[in-house]
């Protein structure tokens, strides 16, 4: 296995321990992927989130939920939303989430990620179909109407610099492993659509 990126320090090798991936998913007996959610502030990403990840605990599987309101409490709580700063946070998510499905997990994540480069990134941190892009498809319209914190009310009034879909861009998937219309349908269809996606790709049993 190798590390995506050159440790600064060329005096630091890759150490190869002797339980590894496979070992570890095995013991859990299940395969281990990455769910990444993405989609504006108030899509619903956190909630299909947390509620597919209680149906999988519920089949038994080992899950473990990423989400950015709760990682930008403590890892990336020294980051704002500057381009530079949402690109570190991802790249940082994307790591913390290869060594967890490195642990035989199933690891959902909850973040915007507005950036297509970004999100390509952490998807070849992985190997083939274990990165699964969850396009969580909330128009605008909507999600400002809902605005569950009060984010947009206080972005349209020029309250918070670079706000997603308001201020700063958000680039929609163009090929999503999963497509939810997440403004039409119920949280118990979006879990099901999810479930059935995950059965199809062999990432849960049939
Ligand atoms: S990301 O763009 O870097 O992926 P992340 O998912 O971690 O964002 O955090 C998004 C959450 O931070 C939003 O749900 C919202 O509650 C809050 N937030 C605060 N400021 C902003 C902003 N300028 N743009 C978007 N979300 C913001």
């Amino acid at each position: 296995m190798t590390t995506s990126l050159k440790p600064k320090d060329e005096n630091i090798v890759w150490h190869q321990h002797s339980v590894d991936k496979e070992f570890r998913a095995n013991i859990k007996s299940q395969k281990p992927a990455v769910l990444w959610f993405t989609g504006l502030s108030g899509s619903g990403k956190s909630t299909v989130a947390g509620a597919l990840e209680t149906r999988l605990a519920q089949l038994g599987y080992h899950t473990y939920l990423l989400d950015g309101d709760n990682v930008r409490h403590g890892l990336c709580s020294d980051l704002g939303f500057s381009e530079q700063d949402r690109r570190e946070n991802i790249r940082r998510i994307g790591e913390l989430a290869k060594l967890m499905a490195d642990a035989g997990l199933i690891v959902l994540s909850a973040f915007i990620s507005p950036h297509q480069a970004e999100r390509k990134l952490v998807r070849d941190l992985l190997p083939e179909g274990e990165f699964l892009e969850v396009f969580v498809n909330t128009p605008l319209e909507i999600c400002e109407q809902r605005d569950p914190k009060g984010l947009y009310k206080k972005a349209r009034a020029g309250e918070i610099p670079n706000f997603t879909g308001i201020s700063s861009v958000y680039e929609a998937p163009e090929n999503p492993e999963i497509d939810l219309l997440a403004g039409d349908k119920s949280l118990d269809e979006l879990v099901d659509q999810c479930v059935a996606s995950l059965k199809e790709r062999g990432v849960l049993a049939s």
